[in-house]
């Protein structure tokens, strides 16, 4: 078995996308990272002080940021324990995003790196707002690539952002708000000295 993680879940990212209507890819804007600018968005974030390391992937498709995050956390925070929450509103991509996670697990295993995965089928605006919402906001690193779709004047998105007192006209921005003005981004949970407030 290989044990270059991206490359395996470039695989995964390449078959899932083979999968996909044209329609339905671009109803959803599902056009997923490849694996160098993954590997670059990966590097992007400084790394926390705290374990486990949290992480939110809002928008997962294949996996291919969750992939990526892990290499470069396992690698930069040896020892550390890193948690991925990754959320996927189309079940039919889920096969494929449960298979990029036992990839990271088994590719952790590998590297003597305590990794876990949480994979889960829904809307991530209706989770996090709203009355649906259900999800644990404390998160330290948020990686994403969201659609640029446009969200409907009356869309459960922009109905459950209104209870926030929030709007939003596409999912990008939905995100941004969020994870960026509505303060579930994690990185303002995390004290200066390093642990989470
Ligand atoms: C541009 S793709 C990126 C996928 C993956 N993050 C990557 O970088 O390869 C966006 C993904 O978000 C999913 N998505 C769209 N709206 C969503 C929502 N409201 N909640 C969760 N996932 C959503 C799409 O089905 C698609 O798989």
């Amino acid at each position: 078995m290989s044990d270059d993680l991206l490359a395996s879940a470039e695989w995964v990212r390449v078959e899932a996308t083979l999968s996909l209507s044209a329609d339905a890819q671009s109803a959803r804007g599902q056009y997923f990272t490849p694996e160098r600018a993954a590997a670059l968005i990966a590097a992007m974030p400084s790394v926390p002080d705290v374990n486990p390391i949290r992480v939110l992937d809002p928008g997962a498709g294949s996996g291919m940021l969750t992939a990526a995050i892990i290499e470069r956390l396992v690698t930069a925070a040896p020892g550390r324990r890193v948690e991925v929450t990754a959320i996927e509103v189309d079940p039919t991509l889920i096969a494929a995003l449960r298979r990029t996670a036992e990839l990271c697990e088994q590719w952790a295993r590998r590297h003597s790196a305590e990794v876990s995965i949480t994979v889960i089928n829904g809307d991530i605006i209706t989770l996090s707002t709203g009355l649906e919402a259900r999800l644990d906001t404390d998160f330290d690193i948020v990686i994403m690539n969201p659609p640029y779709k446009k969200l409907g004047a009356n869309s459960p998105e922009r109905r459950a952002l209104a209870s926030l007192g929030w709007d939003a006209t596409n999912l990008y921005t939905a995100c941004d708000v969020l994870y960026k003005e509505y303060g579930l981004i994690a990185h303002r949970r995390v004290s200066p000295g390093g642990g989470r407030e």
